[in-house]
């Protein structure tokens, strides 16, 4: 028995409160996310705004610090213990999957049929991963990906050396850096973000296809194997270029590239949305590597609303409000703007786009796109993996072969 099915079968699901405020129609709905960087917070106030300003309702906002980790479980034992949000953030994929299973989810087809999604919804990928049994119970809000480096100039400029163009030239940079007193790659505490470096760092330096291997068919061997190897080797010098910025959030660990403490960091194009806050201007102040320079790709991950089944029809009025209104053409674009993720409609068109974005929406329509590894790996898998490399973050005698095999372990289990 996994995660949810584990709860559930301890917990009486208490039936939903109704948080109905004064008139009729006006519904106080609380949705929660963890947007909580200075970029996510003004992002995710477009959507409060277009939801009070356009809709009799009001968004009472349920920020979680300490990002999906953290929030994710606030969320679930929400739902399980009969005080569900009116609507919550999750990544596209498998991770609402036995919510949606036990039955919990409100279902949407009605409101993705009579807006169309189907038919502007891009890449389709995105409505698959909210569809189950034929029935559709999420709203894909953004394209984000994982595939990214960011680099900030004046810090190699600083240290004497040209601006790296990908990881190897990037690990070249790293002793100049030094000597200028300035941390190679800042990456923050926070599980998470060593997993996520490290499958950046594997779809770079072992490929696409041991990638998918891996990822997508639960390889273990090729998760043993020569080009994985290189991978972990890299990701073992990695935690050494990192040594000396010990930051958690991944906001703070941006931060240190803009300020000229670090030089760069793996972390998806969420960043973004902080150099642009910080006034930096992309192709001038900053770069960014897709695939870390080395292999033209993306993945097509991001964020997806989902909405608890409520008793109350006017809740669930407001809920399908909402979820109408996110995928919006105005919202998306006010919305993506901010965040620094793409729109989930093909049909909706951002207007002048940095350098950044205009690089990542060219993969885009390249077809140069994988699956996240949010849609392809279980919850419980992704989280025995961040436990794991966060362990060999944090313990410098654990040698690039040990994690290799404990790594490859998991994927032989991983369902
Ligand atoms: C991701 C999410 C992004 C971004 C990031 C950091 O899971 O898809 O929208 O917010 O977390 O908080």
């Amino acid at each position: 028995m996994t995660g949810i099915n584990r709860w559930l079968s301890g917990t009486a699901i208490a039936s939903a409160l109704a948080v109905t405020a004064g008139s009729a129609g006006a519904v106080e709905l609380e949705v929660m996310h963890w947007w909580t960087s200075g970029s996510e917070a003004g992002a995710v106030q477009e959507f409060a705004n277009a939801f009070n300003d356009r809709t009799d309702n009001t968004w009472v906002d349920g920020a979680i610090a300490g990002g999906g980790d953290v929030a994710r479980p606030v969320m679930v034992s929400r739902i399980l213990g009969g005080d569900p949000p009116g609507a919550f953030q999750f990544n596209h994929g498998r991770q609402a999957e036995e919510l949606i299973e036990a039955g919990l989810m409100l279902d949407l087809t009605d409101v993705a049929e009579e807006q169309g999604w189907a038919d502007v919804i891009n890449p389709p990928s995105l409505l698959d991963a909210c569809t189950y049994e034929g029935r559709i119970y999420c709203a894909p809000v953004n394209i984000h990906s994982w595939q990214w480096m960011w680099l900030n100039d004046a810090t190699f400029e600083e240290a004497g050396v040209e601006v790296p163009t990908n990881w190897e030239s990037f690990t070249e940079t790293a002793p100049a850096l030094r000597e200028a007193g300035i941390v190679p790659l800042a990456v923050g505490g926070q599980p998470w973000q060593q997993n996520g470096a490290f499958g950046v760092m594997a779809l770079a330096l072992a490929g696409e296809e041991a990638w998918l291997a891996v990822n997508q068919d639960k390889d273990a061997e090729v998760a043993r194997g020569e080009d994985y190897a290189r991978a972990f080797q890299a990701f073992g010098e990695a935690r050494e270029m990192a040594d000396g910025v010990s930051v958690q959030d991944w906001n703070q660990a941006t931060n240190a590239v803009i300020q000229g403490e670090a030089a760069a960091q793996i972390m998806g194009d969420w960043a973004q949305g902080e150099f642009a806050m910080a006034d930096m201007v992309a192709g001038e102040d900053y770069e960014c590597l897709p695939g870390l320079g080395d292999i033209a790709i993306l993945d097509a991950g991001g964020d997806a609303f989902y909405f608890p089944q409520q008793s109350d029809p006017e809740v669930e009025a407001a809920q399908k409000e909402l979820a109408a209104l996110l995928l919006d053409p105005e919202v998306q674009v006010a919305f993506n703007s901010v965040k620094g993720s793409l729109p989930v409609r093909g049909d909706v068109d951002l207007g002048s786009v940095n350098e950044c974005t205009q690089k990542g929406l060219q993969l885009l329509a390249d077809g140069n796109v994988v699956p996240s590894g949010t849609a392809l790996l279980s919850p419980d898998t992704t989280n025995s993996l961040n436990d794991l490399m966060t362990e060999f973050w944090n313990t410098p005698s654990m040698t690039p072969e040990d994690v290799q095999e404990q790594y490859a372990q998991i994927i032989e289990q991983a369902d």
